[in-house]
């Protein structure tokens, strides 16, 4: 019998400082209007100095191995863009700072596609029985890598962390994660990118500018991908679930711009109030985006036991995924 991963807990957290449109707009030429109307994102949350990714995957972490009722995890994985350093990777600091002792523990790395990748590698880790409880983080101090002079990215994102226990179970259980889609395209890879600070940008005595180490992102040009990919990789999962358009009770995307979460409700033909969306008050936080708006939609009863949920996303490098699963009874931390 195939072993499945089942949610068993879920957390977040925000830094607690929130910056308003208002805020950010005088020094970008920009307005709260324009962001708003554009974007979606009223505020965000954002970390302050001396407060590393590692710090919110805790935070999260934490709430969500208590929602589990359980302590314990066998496997932690970090999905980030914004690691603590380039080497090594955040998961094993976590693991100890949650004191879960020598577990396995890795980052994931697919932008804002981050977090559902890695619970597809949770699901993999529980089939193969190298684990039976996996602590799955998405977590960004993405205004870390911002440019703040660039006025296109500088009002879309924000920092934060969501995270989830999954269980071995039964694949026929509320809770139960699957199948899933996921899916790469490396021509479009310079669309949305930190350019310096890698292999391909070396140290050679000539350091790299400032905005170089800062995250570029061509709106215009990835907006419609977004869309297009989600939806496809949206209707894949569905497809291969058995379930259509109509049984979805809620559609939970990567929070990229309000704008391209209903019209991806409207290429799916899911309902646009069945769309989840915390966007107005987080802004984009990468690949914490989604089990933050899971977390919040959890707590505000927007998401309820029984609901069907898709899961989509979409980010850099190119990349995209997507699941589904039922939402089960969870404790809230
Ligand atoms: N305030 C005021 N004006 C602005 C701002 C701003 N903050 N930003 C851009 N503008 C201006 C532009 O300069 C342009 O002016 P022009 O017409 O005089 O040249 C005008 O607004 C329109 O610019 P667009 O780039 O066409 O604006 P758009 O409506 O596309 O919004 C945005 C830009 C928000 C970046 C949008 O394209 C977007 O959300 N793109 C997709 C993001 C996405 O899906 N990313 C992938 C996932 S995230 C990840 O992987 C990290």
């Amino acid at each position: 019998m195939s072993r499945a991963a089942v949610l068993a807990g879920i957390g977040s957290c925000l830094p607690p400082r929130a910056v308003s449109n208002a805020e950010l707009a005088p020094a970008l030429d920009s307005s709260d209007a324009w962001i708003r109307s554009r974007t979606g994102v009223r505020r965000r949350h954002v970390a302050d100095p001396g407060t590393a990714t590692s710090d919110l995957a805790v935070g999260a972490g934490a709430r969500a191995l208590k929602s589990s009722g359980e302590p314990q995890a066998d496997a932690v994985l970090v999905a980030t863009t914004t690691p603590d350093h380039p080497c090594p990777a955040t998961a094993p600091a976590v693991a100890s700072r949650l004191g879960l002792g020598g577990v396995a523990a890795y980052d994931v790395s697919a932008v804002c596609t981050g977090f559902v990748y890695a619970l597809a590698t949770a699901a993999g880790l529980i089939a193969a029985r190298a684990a039976d409880r996996v602590l799955v983080i998405g977590a960004e101090t993405f205004t870390s890598i911002l440019d703040p002079t660039d006025r296109s990215t500088a009002v879309i994102f924000g920092d934060g962390a969501g995270a989830v226990v999954l269980r071995a179970g039964e694949p026929d259980e509320p809770g139960a994660l699957g199948p899933f889609d996921l899916g790469s395209d490396g021509e479009g890879q310079d669309l949305i990118t930190v350019p310096a600070g890698g292999s391909r940008q070396r140290l050679s005595g000539v350091p790299a500018t400032a905005a170089e180490h800062c995250f570029r992102m061509a709106g215009k040009e990835v907006f419609w991908r977004a869309v297009r990919r989600m939806a496809r990789s949206g209707r894949t999962v569905l497809d291969r679930a058995g379930w259509s358009p109509a049984d979805v009770d809620r559609l939970v995307s990567h929070q990229a711009n309000a704008r391209i979460i209903q019209h991806l409700a409207d290429d799916l033909g899911i309902p646009r109030d069945r769309s989840v969306s915390d966007i107005a008050e987080v802004g984009n936080t990468a690949a914490a985006s989604i089990p933050l708006a899971l977390d919040r939609a959890h707590a505000d009863g927007v998401l309820r036991a029984g609901d069907r949920v898709l899961l989509t996303a979409f980010g850099g490098g190119l990349t995209w995924g997507s699941t589904v699963l039922t939402w089960p009874r969870l404790e809230r931390a």
